[in-house]
């Protein structure tokens, strides 16, 4: 079976990052080591343990103590309160600066155990098992860790980046087919942002990716981790090129709040955030040819049909982006497959008027 053995070197390590079919049970991961007679503290959400605790068994036997801490689903999970009470539930349990954090979960529980890890004691370490692919290709790599205030998610966090990264394929055959297509535009964003051969692979096995093979799987989340890792280690705190990775998500974190994070998933918004930067690519000489192998790779990820929605709320949620400095919005568009730049001179009104008629063109 086909293991990746990755590293992401940044400024206070290295972390190795492991991507594989049955790559938790395997030795190579190092995560009996890590865990070896120290006090584990394992953060999870009910529907993950209840489909994949048993995996965590043989790991628990090496801990000198295994405390498992559930935590609400998806992104109630990353709230202040919930901090605080695993704060005082690690404190109970006698949680010390050597003890240690297992994220087991989707992008939520990652962000939040790596936030609880980061500032319990100053920081002890963590490492993160992702269970979804967005988890797996996206949030669990190049660390940064939040909680949600009531009006803007992620607003409180920090860099600390875990000890190690296990992500093993396997866990996805559980995930939902939405999920998976969640997941998998994050890889496509990937893909258009830095790999043209990634997206020709997606074009090729779409269908099989869709339905959760893992080892059809297991070499498209490593190339997308890697695509990641490259841009991270060039840039750890989002000074300038990591804002690349915000391709499609001006829009698409705007369509998420702007429903009230419910209707959407996190991919399915940015599927949308991908057509309109490809929208507003082709107006600054994106080729037609490009834009449409674009469109119909979209297409064929078959999103939800979008409800009506007001521009003016998508602005005003747009503006509410902490992605946006007092320099202005900047908007992540593609050149070309594989290459993409930040471009600052578009002009409120020019967005305003492209996104009423993407939006009439879609209803
Ligand atoms: N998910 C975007 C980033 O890690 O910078």
């Amino acid at each position: 079976m086909t293991r990746y053995r990755l590293q992401l070197r940044h400024p206070s390590g290295v972390t190795p990052i492991h991507v594989g079919d049955g790559v938790l049970s395997d030795e190579s991961s190092q995560l009996e080591d890590w865990v070896l007679d120290r006090r584990v503290f394992v953060i999870s959400s009910p529907t993950v343990l209840g489909l994949h605790a048993r995996v965590l068994a043989p790991l628990s036997e090496r801990a000198a103590t295994w405390n498992v801490l559930e935590v609400p689903e998806g992104e109630d999970a990353k709230s202040l309160e919930v901090a605080g009470s695993l704060w005082e539930a690690i404190l109970e349990a006698g949680g010390k600066r050597d003890s240690r954090i297992l994220a087991f979960g989707g992008g939520s529980v990652g962000d939040l155990a790596g936030f609880v890890a980061g500032s319990y004691m100053r920081g002890i370490d963590y490492a993160q098992v992702p269970t979804t692919l967005l988890a797996q290709v996206d949030a669990a790599i190049g660390g940064k860790t939040a909680i949600n205030l009531t009006k803007a998610k992620n607003s409180v966090g920090l860099f600390h980046h875990p000890q190690r990264v296990v992500a093993d394929t396997r866990l996805l055959r559980t995930l939902p087919r939405e999920e998976l297509r969640s997941g998998l535009m994050e890889v496509l964003k990937m893909a258009i942002l830095s790999d043209g051969e990634l997206f020709v692979a997606l074009e090729r096995d779409l269908e099989g990716l869709l339905s959760g093979d893992a080892a059809t799987l297991s070499p498209v989340v490593a190339a997308a981790a890697e695509g990641k890792i490259s841009i991270v280690e060039r840039d750890p705190t989002e000074r300038n090129e990591r804002m690349l990775l915000n391709l499609g998500h001006t829009l698409g974190h705007a369509l998420e709040a702007g429903l009230d994070y419910r209707l959407l998933r996190h991919g399915e918004a940015v599927g949308y955030g991908l057509l309109f930067a490809v929208r507003l690519a082709e107006r600054r000489g994106l080729s037609a040819d490009t834009a449409g192998r674009i469109r119909q790779l979209v297409d064929r990820f078959e999103l939800p049909k979008l409800p009506a929605l007001e521009v003016d709320t998508l602005v005003e949620f747009m503006g509410r982006d902490k992605k946006i400095d007092e320099g202005g919005w900047r908007w992540v568009l593609p050149t070309e497959l594989g290459s993409c730049e930040v471009v600052s001179d578009l002009a409120r009104e020019e967005i305003e008027q492209a996104l009423q008629d993407f939006l009439t063109e879609l209803s």
